[in-house]
């Protein structure tokens, strides 16, 4: 079963590059189970009808298979699909163009599509719900509409925060799924097969050792594996034992928690700067030289999630949890800290 996928940023040949880890059904693919069961009840249902399966709205954070989930849909309903994000849509024509590309049937996957501007937001809303795109010729009084008939079609919306997502355009989806972070466990078996597909041999207890480094999130574990491999190579004839692996992390500078330098900085600054919290967002942001939408995107969900922050009125605030990371780390300037 090949797929077709219409993707204008995938350059030919570059897959090619090194086997991809993404599975490929959703046999293969580990871990949220429920949703995973959702997704497959309606795949099955829609093609046994054979109707366009409904909207898919998958949110969470970056990392986590909702891109993966958006490819083996497609490829599960045995259609095209044809991807594109919320930035690049810049222009009503731009949509237009995506729209009429599609057959019966197809899926259209749209990344970010929080970052959707208003027009073409507003015309994916027809599209979505009656499968028609209005095209308007002239302006002024003198405009006039044209229904266009779109194929029926699937639409899967990926974002990592639903929140921000208007009400009207989360209306328009059928099926919602929020993605979460994987148990070690999950990991552990995603680490396995990744070293499988790379050809790496881990030795006992690396893969427990990486899937508990990981933030729980699969991307940051296959990261860790393909450069643990890295140092494994140059340094220990390429068998990755359990010592091996915490040498490397230890070079990556990911410590016991899956925290890399940036996540401390921004839990130290919380900690030293602002006295444990509370601090708000745009606060704590600007002191560690990252964008909001990276902090609350990419580091902050992961620590809300371990309680090492919690996230009140007045802003962000370090638990106990968070100074104790700290004090058992034996942090090198721990004069600075305490
Ligand atoms: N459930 C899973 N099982 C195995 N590997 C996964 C799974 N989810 C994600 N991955 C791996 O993590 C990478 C990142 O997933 P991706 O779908 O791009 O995340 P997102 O779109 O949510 O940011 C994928 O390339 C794949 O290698
Ligand atoms: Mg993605």
């Amino acid at each position: 079963m090949s797929q077709r996928i219409i993707d204008p940023n995938t350059r030919a040949g570059e897959a090619q590059v090194e086997p991809s880890l993404r599975p490929e059904t959703f046999e293969a693919y580990i871990g949220q189970a429920q949703v995973k069961t959702h997704l497959q009840i309606f795949v099955e249902a829609a093609k046994r009808r054979g109707e366009a399966l409904d909207h898919v709205l998958l949110s969470g954070p970056p990392g986590l298979g909702k891109t993966t989930l958006a490819y083996i849909i497609a490829r599960h309903l045995g259609v095209q699909l044809h991807v594109t994000s919320g930035p690049a849509l810049e222009k009503k024509g731009d949509l237009a163009g995506l729209l009429m590309q599609l057959d019966e049937g197809d899926v259209l996957f749209i990344d970010e599509i929080h970052r959707l501007g208003m027009v073409v937001e507003e015309n994916l809303y027809p599209a979505m719900e009656d499968g028609r795109f209005d095209v308007v010729i002239g302006e002024g009084v003198n405009a006039r509409t044209f229904p266009l008939a779109l194929p029926s079609f699937t639409l899967i919306g990926a974002t990592t925060r639903a929140g921000v997502l208007s009400a009207p355009m989360r209306d328009r989806f059928g099926i919602i799924e929020q993605l979460d972070f994987y148990a070690p466990e999950e990991l552990a078996l995603i680490v396995r097969q990744s070293a499988l597909s790379l050809g790496i041999t881990l030795a006992e207890g690396a893969e427990a050792l990486l899937a508990a480094r990981s933030r729980g999130t699969p991307r940051i574990a296959n990261r860790l594996l393909k450069r643990v491999r890295d140092i494994a190579e140059v340094r220990a004839e390429g068998v990755i034992t359990r010592a091996v692996a915490e040498e490397a992390l230890r070079l990556l500078d990911v410590d016991e928690a899956g925290f890399d330098r940036m996540d401390r900085a921004m839990l130290l600054a919380i900690i030293e700067r602002f006295d444990g919290g509370p601090v708000g967002l745009d606060t704590l942001s600007a002191s560690i030289g990252e964008s909001k939408q990276t902090v609350e995107d990419v580091y902050e969900p992961y620590m809300l999630k371990q309680g090492f922050i919690q996230r009140t009125p007045r802003g962000r605030i370090a638990t106990p949890l968070a100074y104790q990371h700290f004090k058992a780390m034996k942090a090198p300037k721990q004069g600075l800290l305490f």
